[in-house]
C-alpha cells in the first residue's frame, strides 16, 4: 500500500534533463513570441526619454531587474525594447519583478507605435496593470500578460520556479482588458486566473478582438463548453486551451476554423471518442493536433488521417487510443509524431517509414508495441529525436554498416526487451548528446573504437547484462549511469579526468567493481559540478578518501562494498551533503565529530559497519536530519543527550538496532520528533540540483539563466523507530503517545520492563509493533485492539498475563506472537483462560525462572536476525522518455516483515 504510493509519485516525476530538452523544444515550436532584441541604436530621442520615464514610474525590484536596471547607462543598452525607424514597437518587460507603477498617465501609452507588450512574469496584484491596460485604447497586436512553460503534463511550471503569483483577471474583467485592443492578433494569458461564468470568455474575445489570431489561455481556470461565437474569430490559426477544465464533449466547431494551424487542447476536461468523420479533418493543414485530455480520447487512431498529406504535426500522447500504428504512408510532410502514452498494440515494421523524409521527431514511448525497431528509421535523413522507451520492442539493433549515419541527437530505447551487443554503430553518431538504453537486455559493451564523442551527455545504461569491464566514457559526460549490471573491473584509474569538466551524476552501483576508489576521483569531487556520485553495492576495499567528504557532493553513497579504516575526519563546515551512506562496510572508530558539519544531511546510513563511541549527541547539530540509520555497530552508552536541545523535528526514521546502548529510553528526545507526530503525510525529500553545465546553458541562452533543476529524491513516507537489539531498560516511555503518525515500533530484544501503556492506542498508523524479549510485565490493554493497521505484532518473551483481548484483529496474529509469556491465555494460544485461571499460579513460578535466563542469554550476543525496514539508498534512476522523464533519485524504503 504504501509502496504503490512511492510508485504513483515516482510516474509522475521524469527526468529533468529531458525536461530541459522538452523546454527547449517548447520553446523554438511554440514559444517564439517575444523578440526581445534591440538594434538600439534606432532609437530617437524622444523613444529613449519615454522609456526612461516609463521606467521611473515602474515599481520594479531592481536588484533582481535584468533590463529594466540597464535601460539608459549605453547606447545598446535598452534590452527588452525593440524598434524600427527610431520608434519602440516592442517591448518585453516580463520576468521584471514589476509590482505596479502602470496607470492612466503612464508613458507607456505615449509608446503609439507599440505593437508588442509583454509583461509575463512579474509580480503584479489584481489591480495593478490591467486597470491601466484596460482604460487605454493602445494599438497592440500582441499582448503577453502571463506565458506559463509547461514542463509535462504535470502543473504548469514558470521558467525558474513557480514562485510567481499568478494573475487575477477579475477586476477588470477579460472583457474589458481586450475591450478596446481591436488591433489584437495575439493573446496570451497563460496561468492567469479569470474567473468567468461559462463560455463568456468566448464571448469577450470574439465580440473585442475580432483580428485574433493566437489565442493562448492555457491554465486560466477556463470553463466550458467553447462556444460558437468563437467561430467569428475567423483568422485564428493558433488556440491553446489546455490545463483548463472545459468538461465537454470534442466540440465539432473546431473543424470550422479554416486557418488552424496549432490545436492544443490536452488535459482540458474534453472527453469522447476521437472523431472518426475524415470531414472532420478537411481544413485542417498543417495542423498541430494535440487533442489530449484526462485520458478519455479512446477508439483507434482513425485510417482517415492518413491522407491529411499536409500534416506535419502529430500530437495525440496520453489518451486510450488503441490498435496498431496507421502507416501515414501518405504523410510525407510529417516532422513530429507523439503518440506516446495510449495503448497502442503491435509491430512497427509495417509502417512504410522509408516516406518519413521529413520526420525529426518521433515518440512512442509508453505503449505496448512490439517486434523489431525496423533499421530504416535509423536511416532518415532528418530524424533527430527518436524517443522508444517503455515498450515490448525486442531483438538486436543491427544496421548495414554501410549505411551512412545521420545526425541522430537524442536516442531512448529505454526500458524494452532488447537483446545482445550494444551495436558499435551507436557509438559512431556524432551528434547523438542522449542516449538511453536502460532497462534492456544489453549483454556486450563493444569497446568503442576511439574516444566518445564529445557530444554526448546522457548515457544511461543501466539494468542491463552487461559484463566486461570496459566502460564507454565520453570526454564531457553530464550523466552517466552504468548501475545494475555484471561489469566486472576496477574502476579506471583516471576517471577523475572523465569527469571532472561536467559530471553531474556519475553511478556504478550493483556491479562488481573492485579495488580501491582511484585517487583521480577527488578531481571530480572538487569540481563544482559532480553532485551525485554512487558506488553501493560492488566489491571496492581500501580505505574512503577524504575528498569525497570535503567535495560540493549533495549524494555519497558507498553502501555495500569493503570499504575499511576510519569515515574521514575534519569535515569542513562546507559540507553539502544530503544525503550519505556508508553502510555495509567494514569502517572503524568513532563517529567524527565533523560530521556535525554537515547540516543539511537528511539521510545519514552508517549502518552495518563496526564503529566504536558513544551515541552521537553532536549529531543535534543537524536539524534537517529525516533518516538516522547507526544499526549494528559497536555503540555504547546512554542516548539521552540531555544537555543538547532536541532539534530532530523532521526525523521519521531512526535505528539503532544491535548495538549495546543501555539506560533508559529517551523520554524528551522522543518527545521532539515532530514529523512522527504529524497526522498528514508530510512532503517527499527533494533537492534542487544546479545543472549549469555549459552545453545545456548554451542551448537556453537568452531564454532561461541558471536553469534551475530539481532532482526528486523520494522517501516513502515511512516513520520508525528501531532500538531493538540493545540494553535499554527501564519502561515504555510515555512521550511515545504522542508519535500518532508512526508505523514501525520496535524495542524488541532489551531489557524494558513494567507494563505495557495503554497509550501505544493511540498510535494509529502502526502497522508493526515488536516488544518482544523484554520483561515486561501485567496485561496487553484493550486499546491495542484498536490499531487496526497493525498487521505484525510480536510479544513473545515477556513475563505478560491474563487474556489475550478478544477481538477478531488479534485472531490474525500467529500464536507465537504470545508465546513464552508467564500467562497469557486465550486465542490465538492453544490454552483456554478458564483452564489458565485456575493454573495461574503454578505458570508463575516456572516462566519466571525460565524466561529471565534465556533474555539475558539473548542480550549477551548480538543478534544476527533483526525485524526491520531495509532501506535501499541507492540513486536509482529513471529516464523515461522525452516528455515524462525527469531526473530521478529516490531513496525507496521498503517495508518488511
Ligand atoms: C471539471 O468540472 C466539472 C464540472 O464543473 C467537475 O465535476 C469536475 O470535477 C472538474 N474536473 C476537474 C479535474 O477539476
Ligand atoms: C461548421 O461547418 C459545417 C460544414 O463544414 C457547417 O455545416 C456548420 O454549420 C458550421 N458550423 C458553424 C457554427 O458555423
Ligand atoms: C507537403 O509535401 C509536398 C510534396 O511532398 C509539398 O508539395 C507540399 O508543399 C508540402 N506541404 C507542406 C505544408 O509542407
Ligand atoms: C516473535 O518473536 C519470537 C522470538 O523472536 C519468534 O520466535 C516468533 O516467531 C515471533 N513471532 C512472530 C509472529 O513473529
Ligand atoms: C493444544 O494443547 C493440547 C494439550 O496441551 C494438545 O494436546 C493439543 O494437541 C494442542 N492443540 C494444538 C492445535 O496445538
Ligand atoms: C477452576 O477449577 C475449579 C476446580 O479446581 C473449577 O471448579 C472451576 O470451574 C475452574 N474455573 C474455571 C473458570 O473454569
Amino acid at each position: 500500500m504504501v509502496n504503490s504510493g512511492l510508485h504513483t509519485t515516482l510516474s509522475m516525476k521524469g527526468s529533468i534533463i529531458s525536461w530541459l530538452l522538452l523546454a527547449i523544444s517548447t520553446i523554438s515550436i511554440f514559444y517564439d513570441v517575444a523578440a526581445t532584441s534591440a538594434s538600439v541604436e534606432c532609437l530617437g530621442a524622444d523613444q529613449r526619454s519615454l522609456l526612461l520615464e516609463l521606467r521611473d514610474s515602474l515599481v520594479f525590484n531592481t536588484s533582481l531587474s535584468t533590463k529594466l536596471v540597464r535601460w539608459g547607462r549605453s547606447a545598446s543598452s535598452w534590452s527588452g525594447v525593440t524598434c524600427e525607424d527610431g520608434l519602440v514597437v516592442g517591448l518585453d518587460l516580463s520576468k521584471e519583478w514589476i509590482s505596479g507603477g502602470i496607470d492612466r498617465s503612464s508613458s507607456l501609452f505615449r509608446l503609439k507605435f507599440l505593437r508588442s507588450l509583454n509583461l509575463a512574469f512579474n509580480d503584479f496584484n489584481s489591480s495593478a496593470i490591467p486597470s491601466g491596460l484596460a482604460n487605454q485604447p493602445i494599438g497592440i497586436s500582441q499582448l503577453v500578460l502571463c506565458q506559463i512553460w509547461r514542463a509535462d503534463s504535470g502543473r504548469a511550471i514558470a521558467p525558474d520556479q513557480a514562485t510567481w503569483r499568478s494573475l487575477k483577471l477579475e477586476k477588470p474583467s477579460l472583457r474589458s482588458l481586450i475591450g478596446d485592443m481591436g488591433e489584437l492578433r495575439e493573446l496570451y494569458l497563460d496561468g492567469a486566473n479569470m474567473s468567468v461564468e461559462g463560455s463568456e470568455w468566448c464571448e469577450a474575445l470574439s465580440s473585442s478582438v475580432p483580428k485574433l489570431e493566437v489565442l493562448s489561455m492555457n491554465d486560466c481556470s477556463l470553463s466550458g463548453p467553447i462556444d460558437a461565437s468563437l467561430l467569428s474569430l475567423a483568422n485564428l490559426s493558433v488556440i491553446r486551451l489546455h490545463l483548463n477544465n472545459l468538461s465537454t464533449t470534442v466540440p465539432s466547431i473546431l473543424a470550422n476554423f479554416s486557418s488552424l494551424k496549432i490545436l492544443s487542447l490536452h488535459e482540458c476536461g474534453l472527453q469522447g471518442e476521437f472523431p472518426q468523420k475524415s470531414s472532420r479533418y478537411k481544413h485542417f493543414g498543417a495542423l498541430t493536433y494535440h487533442l489530449t485530455n484526462f485520458f478519455s480520447l479512446s477508439g483507434s487512431i482513425p485510417s482517415s488521417m492518413e491522407n491529411l498529406s499536409e500534416l506535419t504535426y502529430l500530437d495525440l500522447s496520453w489518451n486510450n487510443l488503441i490498435g496498431s500504428l496507421p502507416s501515414y504512408g501518405a504523410s510525407r510532410n510529417l516532422t513530429f509524431i507523439n503518440l506516446s502514452n495510449n495503448a497502442l498494440t503491435g509491430q512497427i515494421t509495417s509502417v512504410g517509414w522509408e516516406n518519413f523524409l521529413n520526420l525529426e521527431y518521433l515518440e512512442l514511448g509508453y505503449n505496448s508495441l512490439e517486434g523489431d525497431i525496423p533499421p530504416t528509421l535509423f536511416t532518415l535523413p532528418c530524424l533527430k529525436h527518436i524517443w522508444l522507451s517503455n515498450n515490448r520492442f525486442s531483438g538486436q539493433l543491427i544496421i548495414n554498416p554501410n549505411v551512412s549515419l545521420y545526425g541522430l541527437a537524442d536516442l531512448d530505447l529505454g526500458s524494452n526487451l532488447l537483446q545482445g551487443l550494444i551495436p558499435p554503430w551507436i557509438w559512431k553518431l556524432r551528434n547523438l548528446r542522449y542516449l538511453n538504453l536502460s532497462s534492456n537486455i544489453f549483454e556486450d559493451l563493444e569497446t568503442p573504437l576511439r574516444n566518445l564523442t564529445s557530444t554526448l551527455k546522457v548515457v544511461d545504461l543501466h539494468s542491463n547484462m552487461l559484463r566486461g569491464n570496459m566502460l564507454p566514457l565520453p570526454s564531457q559526460p553530464a550523466y552517466l549511469d552504468f548501475s545494475s549490471n555484471n561489469i566486472t573491473s576496477v574502476i579506471p584509474d583516471n576517471i577523475g579526468d572523465y569527469l571532472s569538466s561536467s559530471t553531474v551524476f556519475f553511478s556504478l552501483s550493483k556491479n562488481n567493481f573492485h579495488g580501491s576508489i582511484p585517487k583521480s576521483i577527488c578531481k571530480a569531487a572538487y569540481s563544482i559540478y559532480l553532485e551525485v556520485l554512487d558506488l553501493s553495492h560492488n566489491l571496492l576495499n581500501g580505505t574512503i578518501p577524504d575528498c569525497l567528504m570535503k567535495s560540493s557532493l549533495k549524494v555519497l553513497n558507498l553502501r555495500n562494498n569493503c570499504l575499511s579504516g576510519n569515515i574521514p575526519q575534519n569535515i569542513p563546515t562546507t559540507c553539502a551533503l544530503k544525503t550519505l551512506d556508508l553502510s555495509e562496510n567494514l569502517l572503524q572508530g568513532h563517529i567524527p565529530l565533523s560530521l556535525a558539519n554537515c547540516t543539511t544531511l537528511e539521510i545519514l546510513n552508517i549502518g552495518n559497519n563496526q564503529i566504536e563511541g558513544t551515541f552521537p549527541c553532536h549529531f543535534m547539530a543537524i536539524s534537517s536530519l529525516r533518516v538516522l540509520i547507526l544499526r549494528s555497530n559497536k555503540l555504547h552508552g546512554e542516548i539521552g543527550c540531555a544537555h543538547r536541545p532536541c532539534t530532530w523535528q523532521m526525523l521519521q526514521i531512526i535505528d539503532l538496532s544491535s548495538n549495546d546502548l543501555s539506560g533508559a529510553l529517551p523520554t524528551s528526545l522522543l518527545a521532539s520528533w515532530e514529523a512522527m507526530k504529524a497526522s498528514v503525510d508530510f512532503d517527499q525529500l527533494h533537492y534542487e540540483l544546479n545543472l549549469t553545465n555549459s552545453y545545456y546553458q548554451d542551448t537556453v541562452s537568452g531564454t532561461f539563466k541558471g536553469v534551475e533543476l530539481e532532482l526528486v529524491k523520494i522517501l516513502a513516507i515511512f516513520t520508525s523507530i528501531d532500538f531493538s537489539s540493545n540494553r535499554f531498560e527501564g519502561p515504555i516511555p510515555y512521550t511515545l503517545r504522542d508519535l500518532k503518525s508512526l508505523y514501525f515500533l520496535n524495542l524488541s530484544h532489551n531489557a524494558i520492563s513494567g507494563s505495557i501503556p495503554p497509550i501505544l492506542g493511540n498510535l494509529h498508523q502502526l502497522e508493526s509493533l515488536d516488544l518482544s524479549w523484554n520483561l515486561l510485565n501485567g496485561t496487553i490493554p484493550a486499546q491495542l485492539a484498536n490499531l487496526d493497521f497493525l498487521s505484525f505484532l510480536n510479544l513473545s518473551n515477556n513475563q505478560l498475563v491474563g487474556s489475550i483481548p478478544d477481538n477478531r484483529h488479534f485472531l490474525t496474529f500467529s500464536e507465537s506472537a504470545f508465546e513464552r509469556n508467564l500467562g497469557l491465555c486465550g486465542l490465538p494460544l492453544n490454552k483456554s483462560c478458564s483452564v489458565a485461571r485456575n493454573r495461574t499460579e503454578e505458570a508463575v513460578d516456572d516462566g519466571n525462572n525460565d524466561d529471565s535466563k534465556k533474555k539475558w542469554f539473548f542480550l549477551g550476543i548480538p543478534l544476527g536476525f533483526v525485524v526491520g525496514f531495509w532501506i535501499f539508498c541507492g540513486p536509482l534512476v529513471f529516464i523515461q522518455s522525452w516528455r515524462f522523464a525527469y531526473y530521478r533519485f529516490w531513496d525507496k524504503v521498503l517495508f518488511r516483515h
